[in-house]
């Protein structure tokens, strides 16, 4: 035996998950719930303890009751513990107060690697509760049920949680799969108009950098999703959600030790924006900015020409959002570039700012000239103007 000699250490885990489709999932008739439960122990019920955001709880008042019901109904399979409420909204990020809520939960309900932590909300819930989690004993099982657009179509199908620290978005997180994600298009009828749009920011993104075709439908039917048509939005949401999972598990880098992110195209004046705006602005509302911004730029240094930018900036508006960067001084310009190393920092490795040299087709640049950067904040306002 050579003493010197490195041991080497090798092995694959495989990752294997559903993302499912529904409506009114706790009504008694509705059988997905609990057979994802029998089918992980089919000879005995398993521990269950639920985590609601509270905007969920104000719009679906009598979901408590049918969730006890539900799980009654099906005490064969599904052995309710307990079920808490915390506060929805960015602001579940950014308390380690609630993190510790969660964990205590699991303790206290005896929630183990066999037993399921069910998280029902919107992203920001689904992100902090995915985080406590994977942390407690080191992963517990986890069912997410995402209750807006982005969350359905995005944040929760992926294997990413988090919570932001030292002013930084998601600084503290964990790679870690859900057991299940289950979208229930019920939840959406409830969402104020800024959460319904919001999530339709992370469709135009994954379209522009991966499909065309889906670039398509969303410009064809941008008035159809304004005024919520549900048809409409399930497509959407079923696509974009399909895009990412596609991209997790094909792309080459799942738990993303590379720097090229494509995912995160309009990302890094994103993150910084919502910072900047004490999280005013919702991330999607955020993201459709940071991708008016990178697409400027990208106009800007010769990858689209002026009427690509401008129809893609048209299109964007068309479903709702609003493009002006809400900075005023040259300050607040400086402290939003600064977002751009802070995201290197973030992925870590060499700066990779995903750009389109057309829809559907990504060009990722390692640099970025700050001053033609600079240029393209300030031409925004004027190519908005000019597209009404
Ligand atoms: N983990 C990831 O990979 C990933 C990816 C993208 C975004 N995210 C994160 O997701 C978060 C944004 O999520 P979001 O856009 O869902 O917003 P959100 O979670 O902040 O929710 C917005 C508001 O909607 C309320 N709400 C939730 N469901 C509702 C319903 N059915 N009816 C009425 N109100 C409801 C919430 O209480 C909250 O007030 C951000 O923190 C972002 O960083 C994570
Ligand atoms: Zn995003």
């Amino acid at each position: 035996m050579d003493l010197n000699e490195p041991i080497v250490q090798s092995f694959n885990v495989t990752y294997n998950y559903k993302l499912y489709f529904t409506k009114h999932l706790f009504s008694i008739e509705n059988n997905l719930f609990h057979s994802i439960l029998e089918a992980y122990k089919p000879q005995e019920a398993t521990k269950v303890f639920f985590v609601m955001d509270q905007g969920v709880h104000q719009h679906h008042p009598e979901l408590i009751k049918q969730i006890k019901s539900y799980c009654n109904a099906y005490s064969y399979n599904i052995k309710f513990t307990d079920l808490i409420v915390v506060p929805g909204g960015e602001q579940s990020k950014n308390s380690s107060d609630l993190i510790d809520t969660v964990l205590e939960g699991i303790d206290k309900n005896k929630i183990c690697r066999h037993s399921f932590v069910v998280t029902i909300g919107g992203g920001a819930v689904i992100d902090m509760v995915g985080y406590a989690s994977a942390i407690a004993h080191r992963g517990v099982k986890l069912i997410r049920i995402p209750t807006t657009v982005l969350s359905q179509n995005d944040s929760a199908v992926g294997v990413k949680n988090s919570v932001n620290l030292f002013g930084k978005k998601n600084f503290l997180g964990s790679f870690a799969t859900a057991h299940a994600i289950i979208n229930d298009s019920a939840f959406l009828e409830t969402l104020e108009d800024r959460d319904w749009i919001s999530g339709i920011a992370e469709a135009i993104k994954v379209a522009l950098v991966r499909d065309k075709q889906f670039y398509k439908f969303i410009a064809d039917n941008a008035e159809a999703l304004f005024k919520r048509d549900s048809a409409c939005m399930q497509h959407l949401i079923y696509r974009c959600a399909q895009l990412h999972m596609e991209h997790i598990a094909q792309g080459g880098d799942p738990f993303e030790s590379g720097s090229s992110r494509p995912l995160d195209f309009g990302h890094w004046a994103a993150h910084k924006l919502e910072y900047m705006t004490n999280y005013q602005l919702r991330h999607g509302e955020a993201v459709a900015i940071g991708m008016a911004i990178d697409l400027t730029y990208a106009h800007l240094i010769g990858f689209i020409d002026l009427s690509t930018l401008k129809s893609i900036l048209k299109v964007i508006e068309n479903v709702g959002f609003n493009l002006n960067v809400p900075i005023k001084t040259k300050e607040e310009l400086q402290q939003l570039l600064e977002g751009i190393e802070e995201f290197r920092e973030h992925l870590g490795g060499q700066l990779t700012i995903t750009l389109i040299s057309e829809i559907g087709s990504i060009n990722d640049v390692n640099m970025i000239d700050m001053e033609k950067m600079k240029q393209a904040i300030k031409l925004l306002p004027t190519l908005l103007k000019e597209n009404v």
